[in-house]
């Protein structure tokens, strides 16, 4: 996946079911973004609309924009008053500048970091805030350890070496923030171990919805074989008291323009 598909390819129902602590997390985020009646607010990476709902539940005129068509659908439908539109993260363009432009959870997936940092810079007003989180440094390192190990142990070390996130440290970050003329007020960068929905296949569930493209050219049976050796793998540092963990490490910063 690469930055112009960020949400592309995802199932917005299996998103919503089985992985609703993305946007869940996310509710403290908005908190931190302080949006105001009469502000003009971008979600930027929205997927199906829930935190736009709340940020436009405080009076901003909020836009949310994602690369998935099957997103912004659902988004659409499930908040016909908030107004949603398919647009990249590194392509996108508005008339009207904004106010803020927050993002919970999509940046990781942007590998054209300096495209998007450009384009937030771009569509913001003087003295616009960026409020962000997303994956930093050692995200998710126990899985993608375990995974790539098993792909290699199977004979695809291409597979393996896929690119797919982007988890920068904080100083890398806010680096290439004030590169491009934005003063970092605030950053963190801090775990948040996150429990997943299933109790029996958490760790297949988390790879199947969001790490796919490693699976790319593999047959079903090997996949299948590749998944349930890396949740065994997990199972002494990942698993407790019956429930799986994600070992997130989020990166949250707020920027001015
Ligand atoms: C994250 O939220 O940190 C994340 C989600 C999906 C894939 C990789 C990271």
């Amino acid at each position: 996946m690469n930055t112009a598909s960020v949400h592309t390819n995802w199932n917005a129902h299996l998103y919503d079911d089985k992985h609703s602590f993305v946007f869940k997390y996310g509710e403290d985020l908005v908190d931190v973004l302080k949006p105001m009646a009469g502000e003009r607010i971008l979600d930027l990476g929205c997927g199906t609309g829930y935190l736009t709902s709340i940020i436009a539940a405080s009076g901003a005129t909020v836009v949310g924009i994602d690369n998935s068509l099957e997103m912004i659908t659902k988004a659409k439908a499930a908040y016909p008053a908030v107004e949603f539109k398919v647009q990249s993260a590194t392509e996108f363009y508005f008339d009207e500048h904004f106010n803020a432009i927050f993002s919970n959870a999509v940046l990781h997936w942007v590998t054209e970091k300096e495209k998007a940092i450009d384009c937030m810079y771009r569509n913001l007003k003087k003295s616009g805030r960026l409020v962000l989180e997303f994956g930093g440094k050692q995200n998710v390192e126990r899985i993608v350890t375990a995974l790539k190990s098993s792909l290699l142990k199977h004979g695809f070390a291409e597979n393996a070496a896929i690119p797919l996130w982007y988890f920068p440290s904080l100083s890398e970050y806010t680096g290439l923030l004030e590169k491009r003329g934005f003063r970092v007020t605030y950053a963190a960068h801090f775990n948040r171990d996150t429990q997943l929905n299933d109790t029996e296949n958490g760790i297949k569930d988390w790879i199947k919805m969001f790490g796919t493209a490693f699976f790319k050219g593999i047959d079903e049976a090997v996949v299948n074989e590749i998944l349930e050796e890396v949740q065994q793998a997990l199972v002494p540092t990942n698993y407790r008291n019956g429930q799986w963990f994600a070992d997130y490490k989020r990166l949250r910063v707020i920027a001015i323009k």
